[in-house]
C-alpha cells in the first residue's frame, strides 16, 4: 500500500486496522506526530489530509491512499521554518512541547477553514465571518488541541500574528 506524504511517496505493508496515526510513528518513522489519548480527544495527533485536518489516531490508514498528508515534518520547507513554526517560537506557543506538532497543523488547518468562511460554533449565528477571529473564536476553533502545560495564551498569541 502507498500514501503520498509531506510530498512524497510512501509504502508500507499494514495490517488493515493499522490508524494512520500508528501507520506515520510505527512505520514510517515520522514521530513528529504524537500519540496522546489515542482516541480522538486531546488532538495531539492532528495531520492534515488534503489541506483538512484530522486525528490520525481516529483514522484507518487504508482509507487515505493517495490522499496529500501532511505532518509537522512537512509544515517547513528546507530550513525555513512554517511561519506559524516560527510565530511559535516568537510567543511561546509551547512549553514541554508535546502537544506542538498537533497545535500546529491544527493551525494551519484552521486558517484554511477560516479563508473557506467556515463557521465555528462561536460565528455561527454572525452574518460577516472575519478572516481574522476574534481571541474567542481562535480559542474555539482550536479546542480540540489540549495543552497540558496550560500554554494557551502563548499558542493563541502565535497564531493571532499569523492570521493579522
Ligand atoms: Fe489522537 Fe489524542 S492521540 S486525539
Amino acid at each position: 500500500m502507498q500514501w503520498i506524504i509531506n510530498g512524497l511517496v510512501r509504502e508500507a505493508d499494514i495490517d488493515f486496522r493499522t490508524s494512520l496515526l500508528d501507520l506515520l510513528r510505527e512505520h514510517l518513522e515520522l514521530t513528529g506526530t504524537k500519540k496522546g489519548c489515542n482516541q480522538g480527544a486531546c488532538g495531539a495527533c492532528t495531520v492534515l489530509v488534503d489541506g483538512e485536518r484530522i486525528n490520525a489516531c481516529l483514522a484507518l490508514a487504508v482509507q487515505y491512499q493517495d490522499r496529500s498528508i501532511t505532518t509537522v515534518e512537512g509544515l517547513g520547507h528546507d530550513d525555513e521554518l512554517h511561519p506559524v513554526q516560527q510565530a511559535f517560537v516568537e510567543h511561546d506557543g509551547f512549553q514541554c512541547g508535546y502537544c506542538t506538532p498537533g497545535q500546529l497543523c491544527s493551525a494551519v488547518g484552521m486558517a484554511g477553514e477560516l479563508k473557506r468562511g467556515m463557521p465555528s460554533a462561536v460565528t455561527v449565528d454572525l452574518v460577516n465571518t472575519d478572516i481574522v477571529p476574534s481571541h474567542d473564536e481562535l480559542r474555539e476553533r482550536m479546542s480540540g488541541n489540549l495543552c497540558r502545560c496550560g500554554a494557551y495564551n502563548g499558542i493563541a498569541a502565535a497564531i493571532a500574528s499569523t492570521l493579522a
